[in-house]
């Protein structure tokens, strides 16, 4: 019988072989490359203005330092404060603050959905979405659909309802589960048309939609506000998540939510419960970021950004950073095109092929959006990423099991602070590596040709 070290060894061991053993990278190997893989999408955290403002208020704070316990022992004002901002902010009757989105989504989905409920979720949608409902009391009512298919939800839905006469009723419910912009593909959900059919299929209004706006919080929307307030969805979905750790520079979460919900989960959620809440200095660091938002300026940037001085407003930011995306593409399609790369050594993935015309899954509004998170399909991530490291690029390897079988990705973030040069500098690089795996192939081919004669 293996002893418990022998176990865990052999299980590192596996994962080293099939080449999927994650590891830390040393701090120091990511110094002077350029930032492709971040989620800090609008260079908040090198803006000197944030930080002053920060430090500022750290100033006059009167509690900087941890928050003594959890938030239903000690009951912080800034937090007590911070939630009601939110909640203004977000157009959302309440507000209620998590340590992190992972821990938001496990409390929420643990908790909320009950006993004979089913939950719907996109196959791509977050790991602590997973979490959160593996550990509720839903126990045979849990279901992926096709991601972003609007005809796969359709189906899944209509088949549940003529299975389950509870959900006709009204007597039980169903959660939809869905991520407004896909951390691995930079896909958008069509979410008016969900919101649609979820209102249709579920007159009684036992259907409800629970949306993850992780990263599209600062980037989409009026002020940031994300996806579901750009399509003026706020009243008809039940829950919006917005994460602080990636555009907004901090670190921490909230859940947008009724007053019912907030209260049930402050009861139940037990990641909320059973936890220090934020420290004081962590929520005066949010706020700030929320006074960008709101009607700040974010000041120089970066010291590389292009126009240093500009004051650039977050809505600038958030643009510029859409519009850097839109150059990415053009100038990778475009090359990728006049070297007839082949698709197995390098592409884009369907939903970027071409500028899209008419999307039958998405809104026309929505199809021509672009977005931060570009996922580079190819069967060598790592190669790829290990020779964009030494042209002092820093894109990460996407692999399974974090990503489909056979779906294997860069996954490329870009952020305001780049510039237009650095990312054609990284599309070039990237065809530029594909042409020597061409190359390399054809004389592989030749050489076992000849040997064969
Ligand atoms: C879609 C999505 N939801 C939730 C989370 C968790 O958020 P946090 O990093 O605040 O724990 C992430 C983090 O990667 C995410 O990508």
């Amino acid at each position: 019988m293996p002893t418990l070290e022998e176990k865990l060894a052999s299980a590192l061991n596996a994962r080293e072989k099939r080449q999927i053993r994650r590891r830390l990278s040393d701090p120091k190997s990511d110094e002077d490359l350029v930032d492709f893989h971040t989620n800090d999408y609008l260079s908040l955290s090198t803006s000197p203005d944030l930080r002053a403002r920060f430090l500022n208020k750290l100033h006059s704070a009167p509690s900087v330092l941890g928050s003594g316990g959890s938030r239903l022992l000690v009951n912080g004002e800034a937090h007590h404060a911070l939630e009601a901002r939110l909640a203004k902010f977000f157009n959302a009757p309440t507000a209620l603050l998590f340590n992190s989105g992972f821990d938001a989504n496990v409390g929420f989905f643990s908790c909320i959905p009950q006993p004979g409920d089913a939950v719907v979720y996109d196959e791509y949608i977050h790991a602590s979405v997973h979490d959160g409902f593996r550990s509720s009391r839903v126990k045979n009512g849990i279901f992926a659909f096709e991601h972003n298919s609007l005809n796969a939800l359709g189906e899944l839905l209509l088949l549940l309802l003529k299975e389950h006469p509870s959900l006709c009723s009204g007597e039980q419910s169903l959660f939809l589960a869905v991520e407004s912009l896909y951390s691995m593909d930079g896909t958008l959900a069509p979410l008016t048309q969900m919101v649609e059919m979820i209102e249709t299929l579920f007159p009684k209004g036992n259907g409800y939609v629970v949306v993850d706006e992780a990263h599209a919080t600062g980037v989409y929307g009026p002020q940031g506000k994300g996806l579901v307030a750009l399509l003026g969805l706020e009243r008809r979905v039940l829950a919006r998540l917005h994460t602080f750790g990636k555009a907004l520079a901090g670190s921490g979460a909230v859940v947008l939510t009724n007053t019912l919900m907030r209260d049930y989960m402050l009861n139940y959620a037990r990641s909320l419960i059973y936890t220090t809440s934020l420290g004081y200095a962590n929520v005066i660091s949010v706020d700030c970021s929320f006074d960008l938002l709101e009607d700040g300026t974010a000041k120089k940037v970066c010291q590389f950004f292009c126009c240093t001085n500009s004051m650039l407003t977050s809505r600038q930011l958030a643009t510029r950073l859409l519009d850097l995306s839109t150059h990415f593409l053009d100038t990778l399609r475009t090359q990728l095109a006049i070297y007839s790369i082949p698709t197995h050594i390098l592409s884009l993935p369907p939903h970027i092929t071409t500028p899209p015309p008419d999307s039958p899954t998405l809104s026309p509004s929505l199809s021509h959006l672009p977005t931060p998170i570009i996922p580079i399909l190819t069967s060598q991530p790592r190669p790829l990423s290990a020779y964009l490291r030494v042209k002092g690029m820093n894109a990460r390897p996407i692999t399974w099991p974090t990503v489909p079988k056979g779906k294997d990705r860069v996954r490329v973030c870009l952020h305001a602070g780049n510039t237009s040069e650095e990312v054609e500098g990284l599309a070039l690089a990237m065809v530029q590596w594909a042409r020597e795996q061409v190359r390399g192939n054809e004389k592989s081919e030749s050489t076992t040709v000849q040997s064969k004669l």
